[in-house]
């Protein structure tokens, strides 16, 4: 899939801003502060109604303006879909094709994204929270299932903790709620493994590709060990696991075990990166983490997903540059940001769509 044309209005330093696409290699060049990420920004906004950069959603609106609108039209086998994102003091509306969409897991399932951005060295280096998020992010639009699954969880995990601050817990209630935590968290744990598995077959491949460098893999942690259970044989260890947590959870007020406690680490043989990656290898490790996922979406959905990657060729020197563009196949719409053009394959740079931004504007060719 891809986006053939892209306009956007009041959008961080844009005003108004038409663009069109190619359907292959595009790359987004400009001095530091000129709007390349706020670009590939909406893009994704566009995808995702949220941003990766802000939790606040009026951020996002140009300064001194009240509302933003981002539309853009997805071509998906030879399918023209028209998407549109309007944000407003705190609302945001979302069409498809011009009727209004109500449920986020709608409209979010319908463009795939996987973006590369510097912040992602947080997946490394940062609380697990980052990495559960990445999760749900990718799982959500891989499978607009999994995010309705994630809600119910979430709602009642919320219950429960809840009632754990009570004085006196009925523990024929607990139990109650602990049947339907285990049964949303067993759809959680089993979609996540197998997600992380599919990973794990592409990720020491590229790695080596672009490093060098065998045995690059991610592990799956979880409260318990999920190898090779079935969903009855998960469910009466999870019931036991919370039965043995009962009187830590009474005196914490918070429920110890679950997916909201998942979280992955990533390994070169048996060293964990977060404490013996170089900066390099990390920011190699997260892109090797993005472009394993491309085959995956393209598995689920039946089509490849759109790249976005910023700033990705910061710290990477010539070789590992050029070796990561040579994944970026012909199939695969790719927007890439960078400063400048130094060490790039020139029949790449010939065969792309160059654009220039400068201070929240293309510059066309001729412009001084
Ligand atoms: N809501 C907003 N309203 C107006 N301007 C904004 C808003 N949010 C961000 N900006 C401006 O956008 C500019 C940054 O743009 P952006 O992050 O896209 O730069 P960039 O081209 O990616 O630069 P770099 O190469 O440094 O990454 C800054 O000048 C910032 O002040
Ligand atoms: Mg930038």
């Amino acid at each position: 899939m891809y986006i053939s044309n892209l306009k956007i209005i009041n959008f961080r330093n844009y005003d108004s801003l038409k663009l069109d696409l190619s359907k292959n290699l595009n790359i987004l060049i400009g001095e530091n502060g000129q709007g390349k990420t706020n670009l590939l920004e909406s893009i994704y906004v566009l995808g995702l109604t949220k941003s990766y950069r802000s939790f606040i959603d009026n951020n996002l609106i140009k300064k001194n303006k009240h509302n933003c609108k981002i539309t853009g039209n997805l071509i998906e086998n030879n399918i023209s879909t028209k998407l549109e994102i309007k944000i407003e003091n705190k609302k945001k509306i979302l069409k498809i094709d011009s009727n209004i969409i109500k449920k986020n897991s709608d409209y979010i399932s319908k463009m795939n994204i996987i973006i590369f951005y510097p912040e992602d060295l947080d997946l490394i280096k940062g609380a697990p929270s980052t990495r559960r998020r990445f999760l749900n992010l990718e799982l959500s639009q891989l499978n607009s299932g999994y995010l309705d699954v994630l809600n119910n969880y979430n709602k009642i995990l919320k219950i429960r903790n809840d009632y754990l601050k009570n004085q006196y817990i009925d523990n024929n209630y607990l139990e109650i709620l602990n049947n339907y935590l285990i049964e949303k968290a067993i759809i959680i744990y089993k979609m996540r493994k197998k997600f992380v598995d599919k990973i794990n077959l592409n990720l020491k491949n590229i790695f080596f590709d672009i490093t060098g460098i065998e045995n690059f893999n991610i592990k799956y942690r979880t409260s318990i060990n999920l190898d090779n259970l079935d969903n009855l044989e998960l469910k009466k260890k999870l019931q036991e696991k919370l039965n043995e947590m009962k009187e830590k959870e009474f005196k914490l007020k918070s429920t110890l075990i679950g997916p909201h406690r998942d979280d992955l680490e990533f390994y070169i043989d048996k060293s964990n990166l977060k404490n013996y990656g170089s900066q390099g290898q990390q920011r190699i490790a997260i892109i090797s983490l993005k472009l394993s996922e491309i085959d995956i979406f393209k598995k689920y959905k039946g089509e490849y997903p759109i790249l976005l990657l910023d700033d990705v060729f910061s710290e990477l020197d010539e070789n590992k540059k050029n070796n990561l563009l040579k994944y970026l196949k012909n199939e695969i719409q790719v927007i890439i940001t960078t400063t400048d053009l130094n060490n790039i394959d020139k029949k790449i740079i010939k065969k792309s769509n160059i654009i220039e931004i400068k201070d929240g504007n293309i510059k066309l060719e001729g412009d001084v």
